[in-house]
Formats: C-alpha cells, sequence, structure tokens
C-alpha cells in the first residue's frame, strides 16, 4: 500500500468563517501547506454534510460555499498547493456512503459522542433526519476516497475519525486491503485553545451573535473589541481588575506578540506587565481594548485585503473551485473503482466473471 502523505479536511458552510476558526484550524492548515511536507492536500466544502441538518435552508448553504471559499483564499489557502472542492460535486462519494453503511450499526452510531451530543442540543430526538444520523459514514467516505492519512480537525471531531478508522478495518477484514486508516492531528499549543466569544461566552458562534468574522470591516472589529466583555467589577480606572475570564486578555493571550508591545504599547514590555498592572489597578479597559485593535488589526488587515482582491474576482474563485472539483473526483472515482473491485460488484470489468458462468450453462 502507498506510503504517500495525503492530508484531508473541511469545513460546513454554514455561515462565514471567523477568528475562532483561524486559530482552531486555518492557521494550522496555512502551515501544514507551505511546509509542503505532503504529496496531496484537499481543503472540502462540506456542502453535502450542511444539508443534512439544513435541508430546509439549501439557499443559506449556497450562499456560504462563496464565503467560506473566499475566507480560505483570504487567508491564504494556496490553490496551487491545495486542491480546494465542494463534497456534492463528487458523486462517489455518495456511493461510498451507502456502500459503507452495511458496516456500521445503528447502535454505534448512537454512541457517536458527536451525534449523540449534536442530538441532545437541536432536540432531535426521534426526529432525527436519516442523514443527520449517518453523516458519520459520509465522513469516513470523503477521508477514504482520497486516501488520507492526516486529517486536521478539532478535537470535537475526533468521535468521526475513530468512526472512519472502524470503517476502514472493517472493509479491508472483509474485502482485502482497499482502504487507508487516517489519523487525527490536533491543533497545538495556542491554537487548541478554544477562543470565546466576545461576550466572554466559552463558545464564539453565529447563533450568538458574538463572533469576529475574517470579512468584518476595521469598523466593526472596533466596534466589536471596545464592547468586549471583560471584569465587571472594573469600573473606574484606579480599581484593581481581574485579568481571568477577562476576554480582552484571553484574546491578548493568543495574539499579542513581543512585537507588537513594542509596536502599539511600548509602555509595556509584555502581557505579564499589562497584567499585573491592571490587577494592581490604575489601568483602564480603553487602553487594553485599543491595544488589542491593534493587534487584531495587523493580522485582520492582510486577511481583509486579500479577501477583498478575490471578491473582485469571483469568477476565478469559481474557476478554482470547479477545477478542484473535478481533480478530487477523479481520485474518488478511483477509490470507487478500488472499492467496487474488492467488493466484487465490478461485473462487467471482471472478464473471468462471464467466463465462469459460460462455463457454468454449458450444456
Ligand atoms: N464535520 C466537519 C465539521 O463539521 C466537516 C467535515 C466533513 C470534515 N467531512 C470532513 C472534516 C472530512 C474533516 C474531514 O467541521
Amino acid at each position: 500500500m502507498s506510503k504517500k502523505k495525503i492530508i484531508l479536511t473541511g469545513d460546513r458552510p454554514t455561515g462565514r468563517l471567523h477568528l475562532g476558526h483561524l486559530v482552531g484550524s486555518l492557521q494550522n492548515r496555512v502551515k501544514l501547506q507551505n511546509e509542503g511536507n505532503y504529496d496531496e492536500m484537499y481543503v472540502m466544502i462540506a456542502d453535502a454534510q450542511a444539508l443534512t441538518d439544513n435541508a430546509d435552508n439549501p439557499e443559506k448553504i449556497r450562499e456560504n460555499i462563496i464565503e467560506v471559499a473566499l475566507d480560505y483564499l483570504s487567508v491564504g489557502i494556496d490553490p496551487k498547493k491545495v486542491t480546494l472542492f465542494i463534497q456534492s460535486q463528487i458523486s462517489a462519494l455518495t456511493e461510498l456512503t451507502f456502500y459503507y453503511s452495511n458496516l456500521v450499526t445503528v447502535s454505534r452510531l448512537q454512541r457517536n459522542p458527536t451525534v449523540k451530543n449534536e442530538i441532545k442540543m437541536r432536540n432531535f430526538e426521534a426526529n432525527i433526519p436519516v442523514g443527520f444520523f449517518t453523516y458519520p459514514i459520509s465522513q469516513a467516505a470523503d477521508i477514504t476516497a482520497f486516501k488520507a492519512n492526516i486529517v486536521p480537525v478539532g478535537e470535537d471531531q475526533l468521535p468521526m475519525i475513530e468512526q472512519t478508522r472502524e470503517i476502514v478495518r472493517s472493509f479491508n477484514r472483509i474485502y482485502g486491503d482497499t482502504l487507508i486508516e487516517p489519523e487525527a492531528v490536533l491543533p497545538t499549543t495556542k491554537a487548541a485553545f478554544r477562543l470565546p466569544g466576545v461576550d466572554g461566552n466559552a463558545k464564539m458562534s453565529k447563533s450568538l451573535g458574538n463572533g469576529i468574522y475574517l470579512a468584518d470591516t476595521e469598523e466593526e472589529v472596533k466596534k466589536k473589541i471596545m464592547s468586549m466583555y471583560t471584569d465587571p467589577n472594573h469600573i473606574h480606572i484606579e480599581d484593581p481588575g481581574k485579568t481571568e475570564n477577562n476576554t480582552v486578555f484571553t484574546y491578548l493571550e493568543v495574539f499579542a506578540t513581543p512585537k507588537d508591545f513594542e509596536n502599539f504599547l511600548p509602555e509595556y514590555k509584555n502581557l505579564e506587565e499589562l497584567k499585573s498592572h491592571y490587577e494592581k489597578g490604575g489601568l483602564g479597559d480603553i487602553t487594553i481594548k485599543k491595544f488589542l485593535l491593534n493587534v487584531m488589526e495587523r493580522i485582520l488587515k492582510p486577511i481583509r485585503e486579500k479577501r477583498f482582491f478575490y471578491e473582485n474576482r469571483i469568477e476565478e474563485v469559481y474557476e478554482i473551485l470547479k477545477e478542484g472539483s473535478k481533480k478530487a473526483e477523479r481520485k474518488a472515482n478511483e477509490t470507487l473503482n478500488e472499492v467496487k473491485s474488492a467488493m466484487k460488484v465490478n461485473y462487467f470489468e471482471d472478464k473471468e466473471l462471464m467466463k465462469q458462468h459460460i462455463n457454468k450453462y454449458k450444456k
């Protein structure tokens, strides 16, 4: 079997990407892409998966495909290095899903922690669509179709990778060595950190309206940072303030570098100094928020400019997605053919089969 290094990952196009995505996955992908230590790298817009719980809102998915594509390009995903494609355009993926379904039990899916949790959160209970319930199987198809052995994802996706590995093992045991077992690669250090929303809520999400988006204008970013949750008891500048669970400090922890202090706040050498002043009292929220705004703009401005570049070249973006999808389709079809051969549903390719049947009925 090949020892190639193949990376695959993706996102559901249910909304624009925000700072949480940037630190949780996008920066890591761009780093992997630029290190170049791989044979093939794929980034997929998982629209078919997004439809499993948005069947009544295809318009939302359709609109967000271009948004997510623009977000990818704006952070530096390079279509010359990475195959960028749209899941629904690769029909081999649905076919693989159908065959893999035979290898997975209902109770196994019910035990998948991600599915279990989402069912609970969405109050789906018995009303859960079959397509949503079985999306781990479709995700196994996404990964195995490209023979990906490295899947960079967030922690929440680990159960999906585990389920994929089980499907691969079952398939290979029953039909012979065909599929590759993938490994999840989690983001390291700072990036592993889940960025809270600007309101201090642990999760940055569209429904809570507490996210800073890659496509936000400088004005929008400023407004969000200036209203950011800090320490509610830090009322006067001279009051001592808490830096723990203080969103401004949480963000600075993730994003501010020593160089940022040098450039934007040279009165302090580093975050430790800034923190101890805030805790002692005498440092106002406006100062730390202005500093954070400078840091975020250092990061977001180039992203915004790159996005603007592609916003003016939508035809080119469509071409990138179309070409990527074509390339992905070729690869997935290859795997599908191997899968069908292994399962012996390749009746017309297997010349021996007809000969056997001729012999069987020879009079
Ligand atoms: N489930 C992933 C998410 O919600 C998206 C996804 C679909 C994916 N197929 C994948 C991620 C394959 C990695 C590999 O973010």
